[in-house]
């Protein structure tokens, strides 16, 4: 690490597109603007080092100026090699907003440095709140700690190739600056995790035992993975296979892996633009939803041989293996809209089967398998939509975010969390909604007082009980 390092990004020479493109965002993210105006005076976050995982992108940028006029002390890194904008990096940069350890098309061993450059400030201290997406950063800390308990796993050979690189920087780390992970674990308010696959990995911590600190699950905000996850797929997967392919959907044969919040909004989003949607799910109520909506429930093996397009969408991993890629036909296109890329075995395309590469342009590459025929894999099987696009738009990713300003503000004041995961109530899941409608036009009815005691809920809501689905 170089702690006097102020930050690392692609090109400053960015920055004002960046900022232009910040300054455009604003109509689109009411909730983040009401969140800056309410608290900005108070400053929740005053005197708080708060440190992001998180795709740095322009939405992510107005996410760290709302965290700064709440008053934290940032530092901030991407959670994905390829989800970089540059210019929001360096808009973020040269407002001083942050420090930015982040660029598009990191190696995995630039962004493990840059995931610990951004905990660690220049003191050597970690932050008091993490926001994190995929819980990268989570990991790290917990991984240090046990290290440096029992520094025989570090020592230890891994086959898993990220996993080894995560374990020699905590190696190094621990000749570096012995303690500095229970140190930093200790001091650590809460983290606030963004997305289905880190929340997982924080509900299998609490179960054993292992959590360090407390959590707050912001993707199981229904504001979040209701319309995040659904509603944002919808509209960055074709961006990203558009992006990379120009590929024509209408036609198309489509299968999407996975019919949870993201499957839902890539098969409605494929469909509607008049692709034949196939779907494949291992939970009876997500297949029998499927059905419902009209699409094929098939399994992988059944339209292996005949699908156009392949977008896994599980967050669980080797979904596409080898053998299903030997069977594809000539240029079909794959490609992961899960947080990480082992949905698809991209081992198998990379660790010498026999597999050939051709790289047609950053982010899109052309396998030849022992089949002789080739498939198109996108972003290196990471997420596409914000390998190959932009990722979500603004306005949903301003409910993604107020609900995160909003679990950091939590954490930061509440003293009597424990080290379990908790979700935000349902009052500011309601409120964030809220916060959204006017820009859409969208009025709502009042109940009357009669009504509300009718249903036995106050006229301002909360309107649903906690096991309501929505
Ligand atoms: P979810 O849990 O709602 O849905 C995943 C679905 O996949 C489940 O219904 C599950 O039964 C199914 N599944 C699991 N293994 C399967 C298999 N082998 N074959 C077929 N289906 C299988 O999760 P959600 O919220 O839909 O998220 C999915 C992934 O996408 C996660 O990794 C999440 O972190 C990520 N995500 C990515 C976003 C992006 O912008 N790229 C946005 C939001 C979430």
């Amino acid at each position: 690490l170089d702690l006097s390092l102020e930050n690392k990004v692609a090109d400053m020479s960015l920055a004002d597109f960046g900022h232009k493109e910040m300054q455009l965002s604003e109509r689109e993210m009411p909730g983040l603007m009401e969140t800056i105006a309410k608290y900005g005076e108070s400053k929740p976050l005053k005197g708080l080092k708060v440190m992001g995982s998180l795709h740095m992108t322009i939405q992510t940028a107005m996410l760290i100026k709302t965290l700064h006029a709440l008053g934290a002390d940032i530092r901030w890194a991407s959670c994905n090699i390829f989800s970089t904008q540059d210019h929001a990096a360096a808009a973020i940069v040269d407002s001083g907003m942050a420090k930015v350890f982040a660029w598009k098309g990191e190696t995995l061993e630039e962004y493990w440095w840059c995931t610990e450059q951004a905990l660690t400030w220049p003191d050597g201290s970690g932050p008091d709140l993490i926001v994190d997406d995929g819980g990268d950063a989570t990991m790290l800390i917990h991984k240090g700690v046990e290290a440096e308990k029992d520094d025989s796993i570090v020592k230890r050979a891994y086959d898993n190739k990220e996993f080894q690189i995560v374990m020699d920087r905590i190696a190094l780390s621990l000749q570096e600056n012995p303690g500095k992970w229970t140190r930093i674990a200790k001091n650590i308010k809460g983290v606030s995790e963004e997305t289905t696959t880190g929340v997982h990995r924080l509900y299998q911590m609490e179960k054993e035992n292992k959590l360090l600190f407390p959590a707050i699950n912001v993707n199981d905000s229904v504001t979040k993975s209701k319309f995040d996850n659904l509603y944002g797929c919808r509209e960055s997967l074709a961006d990203g296979i558009k992006r990379a392919t120009d590929i024509m959907m209408a036609g198309k044969s489509v299968v999407i892996l996975g019919y949870g919040d993201v499957g839902k909004g890539c098969a409605q989003s494929m469909r509607g633009f008049g692709a034949r949607v196939a779907v494949t799910e291992v939970d009876p109520i997500c297949a029998l939803q499927a059905a419902m909506e009209g699409y094929d429930v098939v399994t992988l093996d059944d339209v292996v041989e005949t699908a156009d397009i392949f977008v896994t969408a599980t967050g669980n991993f080797n979904v596409i293996t080898g053998a299903h890629m030997e069977k594809m036909k000539d240029e079909a296109i794959v490609c992961n809209i899960g947080h990480f890329d082992n949905e698809i075995d991209m081992a198998y395309l990379e660790g010498g089967n026999g597999c050939t590469v051709m790289n047609i342009k950053p982010q899109v590459d052309k396998w030849t398998l022992n089949s002789g025929r080739s498939i198109i894999v996108l972003a290196e099987g990471r997420l596409v939509n914000l390998g190959c696009a932009t990722g979500h738009p603004s306005f949903v990713m301003s409910n993604s975010f107020t609900n995160q300003a909003l679990a950091q503000i939590e954490l930061a004041s509440n003293d009597s969390l424990e080290n379990k995961v908790y979700t935000l109530p349902k009052h500011l899941d309601e409120e964030v909604a809220r916060l959204h409608l006017e820009r859409l036009g969208a009025k709502l009815t009042k109940l009357t007082e009669a009504q509300a005691e009718y249903l036995g809920v106050d006229q301002n809501g909360p309107f649903k009980a906690d096991h309501y689905r929505y």
